[in-house]
């Protein structure tokens, strides 16, 4: 590694290995107290850190596994929350307390666990999925075992990726993100997922985050050449920074389709996007699932624009993007898109085929799912 590399690699926040601990500035629910949804935005002070980031950007955050479920594992490892472990990973020695806390991955079970006791299900994939590490304890824990053995069955707490919704030429010295919260049922409990709950709890005031950066899903150099942004739920976080860019730099050619479920609760940042479009910088068009019998999503606001948004493409040469569920939104969206170049570019499936391929070669199109 050369020592500039070296250099950026240890400035905090710049990476993993080095992260930057931001104040939680602010909190707010996006959804209004009647929906059936909780999706915050949170805004990072980036202080005197000189972090600077590119919107299209990632943010990696540590999270914390909450105290509740710590203190479960904890009645398992009967008076052992203070005795000393060494985490495999960094060789550091610390409590088991702040082991389970900070970096002990809680909701997964692995083969490891099933070595230990010589589990007859250690080859049944199902069983693995089917338990998790609590469960499995509260069956299985034997103190004939070492703690240090037990510790080091644990998968590591991986750090949890948010989109950017802010650019550095609006908010300068912050950086926002969009979070969904969400609850499961799993192993026969009720879990919220681990970061979400973090961030959206108020005694978390710190987070260590780092810089992941996305050179590809950024604007175009280019101020002139339009933009198609689609982005249903979290997948308009980065869209809010694309389009605070565009209006700093007066590039007036974005279009959004933007979704959710409901019109009254869940618009979020309505009052900037229906501000941006009321001034001539935003095309908005917006897809509320549930405000009607049936399901409207943003391909079917797409298709109705069929021939406005294929003249975006083929004649002014626009960039494409598209942000948020990879499972199911993200497939559908791209086959509204080919169903476009089929029938206002009159083309046969494997033309439209080919010609989806030939944006993505040459960078018109961009990805950003989870
Ligand atoms: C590039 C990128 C950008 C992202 N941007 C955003 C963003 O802007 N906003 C945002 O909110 N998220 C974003 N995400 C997702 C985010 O990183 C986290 O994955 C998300 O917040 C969940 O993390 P968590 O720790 O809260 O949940 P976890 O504790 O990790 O729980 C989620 C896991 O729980 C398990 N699970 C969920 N439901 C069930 C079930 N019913 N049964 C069994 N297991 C289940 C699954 O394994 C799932 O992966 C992004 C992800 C990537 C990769
Ligand atoms: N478990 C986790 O790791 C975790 C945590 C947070 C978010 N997520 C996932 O991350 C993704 C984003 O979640 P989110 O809260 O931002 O919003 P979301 O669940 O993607 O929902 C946003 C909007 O998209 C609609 N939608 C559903 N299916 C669609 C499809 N096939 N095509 C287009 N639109 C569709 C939804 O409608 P309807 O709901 O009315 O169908 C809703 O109106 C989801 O997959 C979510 O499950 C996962």
């Amino acid at each position: 590694m050369s020592l500039s590399q070296d250099i950026q690699e240890n400035r905090a926040g710049l990476s993993h290995k080095s992260p930057y601990i931001a104040h939680i500035k602010e909190r707010v629910i996006l959804n209004k107290p009647s929906s059936t949804k909780k999706t915050l935005h949170i805004v990072l002070d980036l202080a005197d850190s000189g972090i600077e980031y590119d919107v299209g950007s990632c943010v990696g955050v540590f999270a914390q596994n909450s105290e509740e479920r710590v203190e479960r594992f904890l009645e398992i490892f009967t008076n052992h929350a203070s005795s000393p472990i060494v985490f495999k990973k960094t060789n550091e020695v610390m409590s088991v307390r702040t082991f389970l806390t900070r970096y002990a991955n809680l909701n997964s079970l692995n083969s490891s666990f099933l070595k230990l006791v010589n589990h007859p299900a250690l080859s049944d994939k199902e069983f693995v999925l089917q338990n998790d590490p609590l469960s499995f304890l509260q069956a299985h824990y034997t103190d004939e075992i070492a703690l240090q053995m037990w510790c080091d069955a644990f998968q590591p707490l991986l750090p949890r990726y948010y989109s950017i919704a802010s650019s550095q030429k609006k908010v300068s010295n912050e950086v926002h993100l969009m979070v969904a919260t969400f609850s499961y049922s799993h192993a026969g409990q009720e879990k919220t997922g681990v970061a979400s709950s973090h961030l959206f709890d108020e005694k978390t005031t710190h987070v260590p985050i780092f810089l992941q950066k996305n050179p590809r899903f950024t604007v175009p150099e280019n101020l002139e050449t339009p933009i198609i942004m689609i982005g249903p739920g979290t997948g308009v976080a980065p869209f809010i920074a694309f389009i605070q860019e565009r209006i700093a730099t007066s590039s007036s050619r974005n279009w959004l389709f933007f979704g959710e479920r409901n019109r009254e609760e869940d618009f979020y940042y309505e009052d900037f996007l229906l501000d941006a479009a009321s001034k001539g910088y935003l095309e908005l068009d917006l897809a509320f699932s549930r405000d009607q019998e049936e399901k409207i999503y943003v391909q079917h606001k797409m298709v109705e624009k069929a021939d406005q948004l294929w003249q975006w493409i083929e004649k002014d040469h626009a960039s494409i993007y598209i942000c948020g569920d990879a499972k199911k939104m993200a497939k559908d969206v791209t086959e509204a898109l080919l169903t476009i170049f089929m029938t206002k570019g009159h083309m046969e499936r494997k033309e439209a085929d080919a010609y989806l391929s030939a944006l993505r070669k040459s960078h018109r199109i961009h990805l950003d799912v989870y």
